[in-house]
């Protein structure tokens, strides 16, 4: 099915189950401890011997020499499968760490080696009893430096004439802000079960966001044909951008199996994953701002450095500021710096989570020089066009309302006003806001649905992260067919299933229920081909036609009845910017004696189209609010500069946001409608969340205490 902008206009205009709150179909399953995740496939896989990774401890340079005597020696060992041992592998367009193979290091943790053996303390001990010889080379790992010596700005977009701005303007800022470099720090490490005992088909169970893209990669990686993979990954807990790629786990697996001819399963330490596997970069971001007076903006020039492994992207924390405010003139620059720490990829809102945590400090800022509101001054600077290209405009954009109604379900009006002034015992108490912006792509996204005895089964490739996905899927098809959720049962996370738009870029709602529902429009098409008739309604589970009701029970009895389509989103949204958009309003306690911080209250009043199921979605903004949190607060990897690794390498050390960490957290959706986006006229909300929510926390805490702190995490120590 092609979507265009001439799609069913009143479709699920008077819908029973989607937007409705349903809590998870895999709910049960989830809280009694039963939904299959990857090193659990106990289900599927019997006796699988266990892989133990050994990481590189230079970050960079190379092995001179390596000896697996001891650990191929040692009790319970299968195999011992030395980075030595085979070439280097060949990289995935999508992997830019070198995953194993070869003697150069290219970063610490580097996986160097994987012992196989009967137990997993086995293969662990083993592990230790490599030598491995390094010729070590001085690597780069310090962001700050780099920023200091950079000289040319290099210029993504610039827009009128910024210096002139500028030099003619009555109100400027200009300040410094740093990101700290983070961790996804995912519940469920990565981890896989590979069968590839014949050397010739590979099944893997794993944990992954994008089956296809991972299916491409092994068969790149591998040097195989793709059809041979198969790929299983229907439970994940928590990716957040660190599962979107072929990680060390799938190879070092794959490559035990193929050489035990039994099946192994890898899953990455966690003093491990910090290293090898990918993070967020942290960013430095100099903020410019001009404004007239009246509070309109006139200029943006933000630029913005990460780092990167060679060959990669960085974190791009420029780019919501080429089009979020208005302003005529606007130049933003952003530099990946290659440096020889790990991989740095995509995190929960790549880019505009680092780049709004220093754009909405830096609006606090400038609506603090003219003695504005911080509401009024974002709702004076708001556009309906990219700003850069105001033929462009926003398909559907209400962060206004967002702003509006966020300040008075806040009661707003009420805060103090003068930083550092209100007290309650020990406690400096503030109030702050941040706006939000994050973009609403989609990918195609295919489904197949199989209809027999009134029962309807959905397969697609599509994951689920925790996110919702199977029981929006549900929602969906049992919409679509007339049929309810009992009726309906969603397979996801298989390679043998139609290849879905996966989990990734807040995409995957939007772009996969608009799959389910094109397979579903198939299969109606099915339908009334098998009844004779030219159309149908599909409802109370029954096909309604030239007024005659027949059961879908009674359609399909004794078979099946299929439907297949890929659903293509057409070149029409070029024309448009699609977005989605949010305000944050947080309350904070700051003890005035040890800088404590302690979050009070959150509201999140969220622009993103039709919301699915408001359970779900709800869920995804407040973890997205509590990621921003940890990033406000305490999520930072410290690293070593000598040495090129992040020092924090576990849970303990790399402190993420928990339960007594987070209050009551309050989401209002607007509920719109953009048709712009997809046939059920929906978008992401899986990234929005974190977006813009570290920034309200900093405001606050300037509210509370009087203190501007411009460098994340805001720990205590800053704050004193
Ligand atoms: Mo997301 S960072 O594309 O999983």
């Amino acid at each position: 099915m092609d979507f265009n902008q001439s799609a069913d206009e009143n479709l699920f205009d008077h819908a029973r189950i989607i937007g409705k709150p349903h809590t998870r179909v895999d709910g049960a399953l989830k809280v009694t401890g039963t939904a299959p995740y990857a090193y659990e496939r106990h289900d599927v896989v019997e006796n699988p011997l266990v892989g133990y990774p050994l990481g590189s401890s230079i970050a960079k340079g190379h092995i001179t020499r390596m000896d697996a005597t001891a650990a191929r020696n040692a009790e319970g060992v299968a195999a011992v499968i030395t980075t030595l041992d085979i070439d280097e592998l060949p990289r995935a367009e999508s992997n830019v760490a070198k995953l194993f193979g070869g003697d150069m290091i290219e970063h610490y943790h580097q996986a160097i080696a994987v012992v196989v053996a009967d137990t997993l303390e086995q293969a662990r001990a083993a592990t230790s009893l490599i030598e491995v010889e390094y010729e070590e080379i001085p690597g780069e790992f310090d962001l700050d430096d780099a920023w200091k010596r950079l000289q040319d700005r290099d210029v993504v977009s610039h827009v009128g004439d910024v210096d002139a701005a500028f030099e003619s303007a009555e109100i400027t800022l200009d300040e410094t802000y740093y990101t700290a470099s983070q961790s996804h720090a995912m519940m469920e490490p990565h981890a896989t079960i590979a069968d590839w005992c014949d050397g010739k088909n590979m099944t893997l169970w794993t944990s992954n966001q994008m089956i296809e893209w991972t299916r491409q990669a092994l068969a790149t990686t591998f040097e195989i044909d793709a059809d041979t993979i198969r790929l299983e990954s229907p439970y994940i807990g928590g990716g957040f951008g660190g599962k979107l790629w072929l990680r060390a786990d799938a190879v070092l697996a794959a490559l035990g199996s193929r050489e035990t001819g039994r099946p192994v399963k890898v899953a990455l330490p966690r003093s491990f994953i910090f290293n090898n596997a990918t993070h967020r970069s942290g960013t430095v971001q100099r903020l410019r701002i001009a404004a007239n007076r009246d509070g309109r903006i006139t200029a943006f020039d933000h630029a913005a450095i990460s780092h990167t492994l060679p060959g990669g992207s960085g974190e791009d924390a420029v780019n919501q500021t080429r089009c979020f405010y208005a302003g005529e003139n606007r130049r933003v620059a952003h530099h990946a710096i290659d440096m020889n720490l790990p991989e740095s990829a995509d995190m929960r809102a790549p880019g505009e989570a680092s780049g709004l945590a220093a754009l909405e400090i830096a609006m606090d800022e400038m609506a603090e020089k003219l003695g504005m509101d911080p509401v009024e001054f974002r709702i004076l600077n708001d556009t309906q066009v990219n700003p850069e290209e105001p033929s462009k405009r926003y398909s559907d954009r209400h962060f206004v309302e967002c702003l509006r109604k966020g300040a008075e379900g806040f009661n707003w009006s009420a805060r103090n006003t003068t930083p550092g002034s209100k007290r309650e015992g020990q406690w400096l108490i503030g109030q702050g806001m941040a706006g939000a912006y994050r973009g609403a792509p989609t990918l195609d996204s295919g489904a197949r649905v199989r209809l027999s005895e009134g029962r309807l089964i959905v397969e697609t490739d599509m994951t689920d992260i925790g996110t919702g996905s199977y029981t929006i899927i549900a929602q969906t098809a049992a919409e679509t067919m007339g049929l309810e959720m009992d009726d309906v049962e969603v397979r996801l996370g298989n390679s043998a299933y139609p290849a879905a738009s996966g989990s990734g870029g807040q995409m995957g709602a939007a772009s996969s229920t608009a799959g389910v529902y094109a397979a579903c429009v198939a299969l109606q098409g099915e339908i009334t081909k098998r009844l004779g008739v030219e159309s149908a309604r599909f409802e109370s589970g029954q096909v309604v036609a030239g007024g005659k009701r027949v059961a879908l029970r009674d359609v399909a009895q004794n078979e099946e009845l299929v439907g297949e389509d890929t659903l293509h989103f057409g070149d029409f949204k070029d024309e448009l910017e699609i977005g989605t958009f949010a305000a944050h309003f947080v309350e904070v306690a700051v003890h005035a004696y040890t800088g404590e911080t302690r979050l009070r209250r959150t509201l999140s009043v969220v622009d993103a189209g039709r919301i699915l199921n408001p359970v779900t979605a709800r869920s995804q903004v407040i973890g997205g609010m509590t990621m921003a949190t940890g990033a406000a607060l305490t999520e930072g990897l410290n690293i070593d500069s000598q040495r090129g690794y992040f020092t924090n390498h576990d849970l303990a050390g790399y402190e993420i946001a928990v339960h007594a960490d987070i209050p009551e957290q309050e989401v209002i959706f607007l509920d719109t409608q953009d048709g712009a986006s997809t046939p059920l006229k929906a978008k992401g909300v899986g990234e929005l969340g974190i977006c813009g929510g570290a920034a309200a926390v900093a405001n606050a805490m300037y509210n509370a205490t009087g203190i501007r702190l411009r460098d994340y995490p805001m720990t205590l120590d800053r704050m004193l």
